[in-house]
């Protein structure tokens, strides 16, 4: 017999059905409250609220925990490659080696972009905000490729839009970074994998031979993979409400660029690191800038601190931070920052405003100072968190689809005015 909670309303007494997750996790099934009491639920920023069921990813904010398909973050970051990755959350398993060859293979045949998208890039201003134009360039490429418009998709056809999409996004995003420099784009080679190549394509030069660093190669697979999916955050719930509307792939995933853009959610990274520079500039005091951020007259947030659902430590964060001190001195950078952020790190999980609060260092705190040393401008950072979140964002909207889950349409309470006559101010 499945479980049930009861719900008392006046005189009434309603049954509602509990269902259970694979890693426990309890739910109240309400679909269909409205029809048995004429209530709907409240939730502002939906904090208490599951949109769906999914066994793309699974994580525990209290026990810092997190699976992709069941495999653990540290191991996947230790050990995978992006790619691997990718294909794992798409397809639900793990490639054999034969599988990815394919995958890799079917991938470079798309690592070109329509020469046609090049004159829609070039309109944009050198120093337009990166994310403004990956947006803009991901929605366009459905332009080019009028069939994945069509409604109902085979599955056949959903999957030559996502290896298109994973394709094309690498190059995509190295020309927005050469444009930032007034570099002429470098075009893929497709001798390298996939990370490689994107990186070939993001410091290669056209005059030169450059040999892409091994190092940066490594750190670039973990940075993308810890980014790969994080369950129902911000931007992937915005990818899986506009796919619900039977939208097309290109669009839903430009609908998540604009969502993960803001310094809340996947902006949070280009934050960080203004932050940092301001403190560094302000002579380092991490004293006045956390009684800043504890200040509620002060609008100073510590960027990269805190998260809606780690409330113990992000996983990810950990194993960022580590890899921060092995690639800075790999590469022999000493960059001033990272001190001022483990200080700040030290003060704040020492302060009861943070601790009271559950307030830690998420994902995005250490990671820009990463991405900085690899030789990126700050601007970029949250185009390269797109870059590793994309097949997240594939992955589940895929799931919805399949899932053949209705259209998103939350309910709301109404608090304008009540029905009022209109007056004539004078004669139409
Ligand atoms: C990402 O959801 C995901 O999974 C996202 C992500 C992913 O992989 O997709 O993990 C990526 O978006 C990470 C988060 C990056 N954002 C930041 O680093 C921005 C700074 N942090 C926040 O603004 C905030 O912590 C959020 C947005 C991350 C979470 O906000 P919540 O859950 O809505 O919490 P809240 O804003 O209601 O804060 C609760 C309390 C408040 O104080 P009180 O009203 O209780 O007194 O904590 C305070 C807040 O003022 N607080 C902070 C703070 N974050 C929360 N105070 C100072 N500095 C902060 N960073």
């Amino acid at each position: 017999m499945s479980e049930t909670i009861q719900l008392k309303i006046g005189d009434k007494t309603y049954d509602l059905p509990v269902i259970q997750g694979t890693e426990d996790e309890k739910a109240i099934d309400i679909s269909k409250l409205r029809d048995l009491t004429g209530y709907v639920t409240l939730d502002i920023g939906y904090k208490n609220t599951g949109a769906t069921k999914s066994a793309i990813t699974f994580l525990d904010g209290e026990a810092g925990i997190l699976k992709y398909r069941g495999y653990p973050i540290e191991q996947l970051a230790q050990k995978s490659t992006f790619l691997e990755v990718a294909y794992l959350l798409i397809y639900g398993e793990l490639p054999t080696a034969g599988q990815l060859k394919e995958f890799q293979t079917k991938i470079n045949k798309h690592t070109l972009v329509h020469e046609d998208l090049k004159k829609f890039f070039d309109g944009y201003p050198s120093h337009s905000h990166p994310m403004g134009q990956l947006t803009g360039l991901i929605s366009s490429l459905s332009a080019f490729y009028p069939e994945s418009l069509a409604t109902p998709q085979t599955p056949e056809a959903i999957d030559e839009t996502i290896i298109k999409l994973l394709a094309k996004m690498t190059t995509i995003v190295s020309w927005i970074y050469k444009k930032s420099l007034g570099h002429p784009v470098i075009y893929p080679q497709n001798k390298f994998d996939y990370v490689t190549n994107y990186l070939y394509m993001t410091f290669g030069q056209r005059t030169e031979e450059v040999t892409i660093d091994p190092v940066v190669v490594d750190a670039m697979n973990v940075l993308l993979i810890l980014h790969a999916d994080h369950e129902q955050n911000c931007s992937t719930s915005t990818v899986r409400i506009v796919g619900s509307s039977d939208s097309n792939l290109y669009s839903s995933i430009s609908a998540g660029i604009s969502a993960l853009w803001g310094p809340l959610h996947g902006g949070a990274n280009q934050a960080v690191i203004e932050m940092l520079e301001k403190i560094k500039a302000d002579g380092g005091d991490t004293d006045k800038w956390i009684a800043k951020a504890k200040d509620k007259n002060d609008p100073f947030r510590l960027m990269g601190f805190g998260h809606r659902v780690y409330k113990n430590f992000d996983p990810r964060a950990k194993i960022i931070k580590k890899a921060c001190d092995d690639i800075l001195e790999k590469l022999g950078i000493d960059d001033e920052v990272l001190d001022i952020a483990k200080r700040l790190e030290e003060v704040a999980l020492k302060d009861p405003y943070f601790v009271e609060r559950k307030l830690y260092p998420n994902v995005d705190f250490y990671s820009g100072i990463i991405y900085r040393a690899l030789g990126f401008p700050t601007e970029m950072f949250t185009v390269l968190f797109a870059l590793g979140r994309l097949p997240g964002w594939i992955a589940q909207w895929k799931e919805l689809r399949e899932n053949k889950e209705p259209i998103g349409r939350p309910r709301q309470i109404y608090t304008g005015a009540t029905t009022r006559d209109y007056v004539e101010i004078s004669k139409r």
